[in-house]
């Protein structure tokens, strides 16, 4: 099968002008090392795992390649421009790895690849994807002891990637996996390919978890999946998501818990239960709908009608808490009609969404969509893109004008090389710029009240 990023790879990782490799790159447990990740919160989340394990290992982490002996790349291939990315950074690494460095390719690109990337990067020395992170203390063994063809590519395993130390980079929030890989096989999609099947972590591990990270002083958690509120727990226990959120929301110090990504067609009425009646359960669902057109979603072997979908959104428009609702939408999709198109215009003036992330569709390997006739010229396209883009963009600056005069509680999360101008989370995760004469408040929660408003985030000042 050929793949359209091939030509790419190609150019920048030929191995006729390469001649680093015989220098023979080593590491060892006292070595440093550097890593960069790209893609979702899944993939920020496993490099917080994957430096946790390095860590205690003896490995130190240092902030460029150049100091490190040792280059990991956590990588992402759910569109082609994120893909190639790797690409570029591999043309960049291979100078280094003649400075004696060993580096490494993980996450989904290393999975799609596989060894072919030794092929084409000879300077590489490990591939290994994220279902198999659970063996990168044995890796790196082989690593340190000069091996330069480590890889971990198994994707049929039922085991969830734990670790004893997870290096968090936010010191309020927590991200935690609750569940890995993905069981539905929406057609343009190559999570189910590069993850691996769905694997729940089990439900006392989790909670365990959240108590040590209470007891460390985080206060927000949120939990993780491709499909999170698919959850199933593998423990005789058997807990429901819905009762799993509760759970996590009742472990002292918690105050806030969010969750990401909800498949609709997992989405059930316990779920909008358990936010209406926990308030620290936060008041916003992430609920990919990807197109308006029922047409364009039974293509997508998205598993839901427009309708369906509809009867979602209804449901949580009739809590009895207000609650965000933010989307992910794919313009251009094979055989998607100027109609259909519309039908998706249609959705947003219908749901009226908090935040929507929408995306050209872009051909993968290894997914049924690649296949399809009726491909979408790239500027139709971007045509596309551009008018639901701005439809979204005045969507949210009135619902965002709205809320002037009410007043939200903030996570502090940045504080503004501005004097006295602070921002942060709102429980339905909008941004709040605001001002305010305390000293110190990172890390707190304050209440503030909005003065203003644009299309992606709110200006107030702080209520004392
Ligand atoms: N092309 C474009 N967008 C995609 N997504 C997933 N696969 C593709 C693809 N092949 C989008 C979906 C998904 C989000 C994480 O990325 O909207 O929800
Ligand atoms: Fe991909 Fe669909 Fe699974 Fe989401 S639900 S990860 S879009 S296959």
């Amino acid at each position: 099968m050929s793949k359209p990023f091939d030509f790419e790879l190609e150019r920048l990782t030929r191995p006729s002008s390469y001649s680093g490799m015989s220098r023979g790159a080593r590491i060892g447990p006292r070595g440093t090392f550097f890593l960069e990740t790209f893609g979702c919160q899944m993939n920020d989340h496993d490099s917080e795992k994957v430096a946790g394990v390095l860590l205690s290992r003896g490995y130190r982490q240092v902030e460029t390649p150049e100091a490190a002996s040792l280059i990991l790349y956590n990588t992402c291939s759910i569109r082609e421009k994120a893909a190639q990315k790797v690409f570029s950074r591999l043309g960049e690494y291979r100078a280094k790895q003649s400075d004696g460095k060993v580096i490494g390719v993980l996450g989904c690109v290393a999975q799609q690849e596989g060894e072919q990337i030794f092929e084409r990067a000879p300077w590489v020395s490990l591939v290994c994807g994220s279902a198999s992170y659970r063996k990168l203390p044995e890796m790196l063994a082989e690593l340190e002891a000069g091996n330069h063809r480590v890889t971990g590519l198994d994707t049929d395993t039922d085991e969830t990637f734990e670790t004893e130390v997870t290096r968090r980079d936010n010191p309020w929030r927590a991200y935690l996996t609750i569940i890995e890989g993905c069981d539905k096989a929406c057609s343009y999609c190559v999570v189910p390919y590069t993850r691996g099947p769905e694997r729940s972590r089990a439900s006392d591990s989790i909670l365990k978890e959240v108590r040590q990270l209470a007891d460390l002083g985080y206060s927000e958690v949120q939990l993780l999946g491709q499909t999170v509120n698919s959850y199933a727990d593998p423990t005789p226990r058997k807990m429901r998501f819905s009762e799993l959120l509760l759970a996590v929301a009742d472990v002292p110090g918690i105050r806030r818990v969010r969750f990401t990504t909800s498949h609709p067609s997992d989405f059930m009425p316990d779920i909008v239960e358990a936010i209406e009646s926990q308030s620290r359960l936060c008041d916003h669902v992430h609920l990919p709908v990807q197109s308006g057109s029922t047409k364009v979603l039974r293509a997508m072997q998205r598993t839901y009608s427009r309708d369906e979908y509809l009867e979602k959104i209804e449901m949580m428009r009739q809590a009895k808490r207000p609650i965000a609702i933010t989307t992910d939408i794919i313009v251009g999709f094979p055989g998607e009609t100027e109609a259909d198109f519309e039908e998706t215009l249609s959705l947003l003036d219908e749901v009226r969404y908090d935040g929507l992330f929408s995306f050209k569709y872009s051909p993968r390997p290894n997914t049924p969509s690649l296949a399809m006739n009726d491909p979408i010229p790239e500027e139709e396209k971007s045509r596309r893109l551009a008018i639901l883009q701005e439809k979204q963009r005045e969507i949210q600056t009135a619902r965002n004008t709205a809320l002037i005069g009410q007043t939200f509680e903030v996570l502090v999360g940045g504080k503004s090389r501005r004097e006295n101008q602070w921002s942060g989370y709102t429980t339905s995760h909008r941004v709040l710029n605001f001002a305010s004469q305390a000293k110190e408040l990172l890390g707190t929660y304050v209440q503030v009240r909005v003065t203003g408003a644009g299309p992606n985030s709110l200006v107030g000042e702080h209520v004392a």
